[in-house]
């Protein structure tokens, strides 16, 4: 596990999301009805931000071509891929931290018909 601070939760709730970087990959946290969720900022399809992306139906819209991902698991349920995604914890004192560590744990298993 590796916890980072993203930010103080209270201030995250009224941008509604977040990005920072941490080891130079991008973290965007999101505030959606009560909660908070966690991606790489980076689009797995062709890597736009998903920092300007919004939300609707609790998924996370990328807007470079509308992948939809679930923002409790990155799922994209057309597509059949993850978005990478971090677990997310609020502190006693509001600060909400991300565990960057798993973000590769959540990718999709290569297939037989990948060959690899
Ligand atoms: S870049 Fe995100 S859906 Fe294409």
């Amino acid at each position: 596990m590796s916890w980072v601070t993203a930010g103080e939760a209270a201030a995250i709730v009224k941008a509604r999301r977040f990005a920072f970087d941490v080891d130079g990959r991008q973290v965007l946290v999101v505030a959606h009805e009560g909660g908070f969720y966690a991606f790489d900022n980076i689009c797995v399809h062709r890597q736009r931000e998903l920092t300007k992306g919004v939300v609707l139906n609790g998924k996370l819209v990328c807007p470079g071509h509308q992948w939809a991902f679930a923002l409790d698991s990155g799922w994209e349920a057309v597509k059949e891929c993850y978005q990478p995604t971090f677990p997310v914890r609020v502190s006693d004192d509001g600060i909400v931290e991300v565990d960057i560590a798993p973000a590769a744990d959540n990718a999709p298993a290569p297939s037989a018909a990948d060959g690899s």
